[in-house]
């Protein structure tokens, strides 16, 4: 979601463009039936513009609940906006009524940065529900791609190192879901560090990321006319910076991977199953330029949202120790210490799926979907949400609130256990991971690789606090940035093999990588 500041562009211009649309829409609002949601005072035309944060719109939009309620709506320059902070009003309005919920709006940075072609930003329509059919084939359950293996793979790859190179864990943490997202699409071996294609995909993450400045374009697409050489305007060579490494990113590992896959080389992964199904006689692939969109925006939303839950794992166990020697106390009596752990030993650890479900909640990764964009004009609790809204539910608000999750900003895996404070309430896998027609598809993969990499780690390593020279703790690195997803870097700590046993186990498993 983006919520930059216009201040890049005059003020001046911004209202002369908006007035008249503004105004317009304005008075044919104030002649509908039903109000439109509690929400602060608008000015005619600019609306909410100079109340709209800059930064964590989630945290402003907890503050108006206070005033206006769960449902807080607000126009920023004719462009009207509901943000919603409860679960229900989320389910009622982007799960039951997701027939005129499920679109995108128009996000003109990425459009003319040339990733109008990504899931995230595709209309409600056929392509969007032929991207998410296959995306649901491959990774809505381990059974077709037998991701699982590659996960396990994986963590052992982890292990070893985090055994060689502790306190680099961040840098490992980093390449774990990358390499075996990259080997799940494409059939491609992340070896190092400098893996050409995870370079280029985090690099066209980062490029996203930063399109949430240009905000502004959405409420003026004409703005987007503007020459690269007019002062102001260096959204203009972002753009033609970021349409290149696009094309790139798109073309060549999926490229490389079809010709692996016609010269018997590729691994079996999403591109080669597709490509079995896909390829007629003639050796032409059906719909071959949406695969590869499809493709390409696996790593790129699967990458670091799944890289920032095993971050959170780890400031989680770092904080708080009670919770780490639980999980391994009870990883020790289901798993042994003659052996890592597997997915067959899931069932038999509440305590350590508890955990997982507690991180997810603890510290929501997405703090706000993505938005999702009213096709119809709708009513509901007799408010009027018109069509073209961007509806924004506020993850973070959802998982932090009190009267739901008692202490929330502790990290207590016991609430989900039989007997516990939330036991009966709604997880945090029904609400982290969006809501209705654009919940994300990625989420049974995300939940099987935390999953597998929280019980390896806490298997086989213990993880403490750091000391300074004079023996006192290092403070955690809790500070958190980012709009789209909450980055977190890694805190000094020290991380060791809990026996000299494990550490022989590690190296044995990761040889036969
Ligand atoms: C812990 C990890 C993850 C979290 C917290 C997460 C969260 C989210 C959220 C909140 C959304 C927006 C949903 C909405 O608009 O209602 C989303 C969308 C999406 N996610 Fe994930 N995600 C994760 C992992 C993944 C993975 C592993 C994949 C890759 C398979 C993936 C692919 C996508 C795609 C393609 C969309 C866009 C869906 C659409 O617009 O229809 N995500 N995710």
């Amino acid at each position: 979601m983006s919520t930059g500041s216009p201040t890049a562009l005059s003020a001046c211009a911004i209202v002369a463009t908006v007035a008249v649309s503004a105004l317009l829409r304005w008075r044919r609002k104030q002649q509908g039936s039903s109000p439109l949601p509690p929400g602060p005072p608008r000015l005619p035309i600019v609306g909410n513009m100079f109340d709209m944060p800059t930064t964590k719109i989630w945290e402003t939009a907890l503050e108006w609940g206070k005033t206006y309620g769960d449902m807080v709506y607000i126009e920023v320059a004719g462009v009207p906006m509901l943000l919603v902070n409860s679960f229900d009003i989320s389910m009622d309005l982007l799960t039951k009524r997701s027939s005129i919920y499920s679109s995108r709006p128009r996000m003109i940075m990425a459009e003319i940065g040339g990733w109008g072609w990504a899931t995230p930003m595709v209309p409600y329509g056929e392509t969007l529900k032929w991207h998410r059919s296959i995306l649901h084939k491959f990774f809505s359950s381990p059974s077709l791609l037998k991701y699982t293996d590659s996960q396990q793979q994986g963590c052992y790859m982890f292990l070893r190192q985090l055994l060689e190179a502790p306190d680099e864990y961040d840098r490992h943490v980093r390449r774990l879901p990358s390499a075996v997202m990259m080997m799940n699409t494409y059939g491609h071996s992340v070896k190092d560090d400098n893996d050409r294609y995870v370079i280029q995909g985090e690099t066209c993450a980062r490029m996203i990321t930063d399109f949430n400045g240009y905000f502004i374009l959405d409420l003026m697409p004409w703005l987007r006319h503007i020459p690269e050489w007019v002062p102001g305007a260096k959204f203009q060579r972002l753009a033609r910076e970021s349409r290149e490494l696009s094309k790139s990113y798109k073309h060549d590992l999926y490229a490389l991977t079809k010709k692996n896959y016609l010269e018997g080389k590729a691994k079996e992964c999403v591109t080669t199953l597709y490509l079995d199904g896909a390829t007629n006689e003639a050796g032409v692939v059906e719909q071959e330029e949406s695969f590869g969109d499809v493709t390409s925006i696996v790593f790129l939303a699967g990458s670091d949202t799944s890289v920032l839950a095993i971050m959170n794992l780890v400031l989680a166990m770092l904080k708080f120790p009670e919770v780490q020697r639980r999980a391994q106390e009870e990883l020790d009596r289901v798993v042994g210490t003659d052996r890592l752990p597997t997915f067959n030993d899931r069932e038999q650890l509440p305590y350590v799926n508890a955990l997982c479900s507690e991180v997810l909640r603890w510290q929501a990764i997405g703090p706000i979907t993505i938005p999702h964009y009213t096709t119809e004009e709708d009513e509901y609790k007799g408010y009027r949400i018109p069509k073209g809204t961007m509806v924004l539910a506020n993850i973070w608000a959802m998982a932090r609130n009190a009267d739901v999750y008692p202490d929330p900003l502790e990290v207590k895996p016991e609430r989900w256990l039989p007997g516990g404070a939330n036991f009966n309430s709604i997880r945090p896998e029904e609400f982290v991971f969006g809501f209705g027609r654009r919940i994300c598809p990625g989420r049974v993969w995300a939940e099987h690789m935390l999953f597998i990499a929280a019980a390896s780690l806490l298997s086989a390593f213990k993880l403490e606090r750091a000391l300074d020279a004079e023996g006192n703790l290092i403070p955690l690195n809790e500070h958190y940035e980012g709009e789209t997803v909450r980055y977190l870097g890694k805190s000094e700590c020290k991380i060791t093999p809990r026996t000299e046993k494990v550490a022989s186990l590690i190296r044995e498993h990761a040889e036969s990588f």
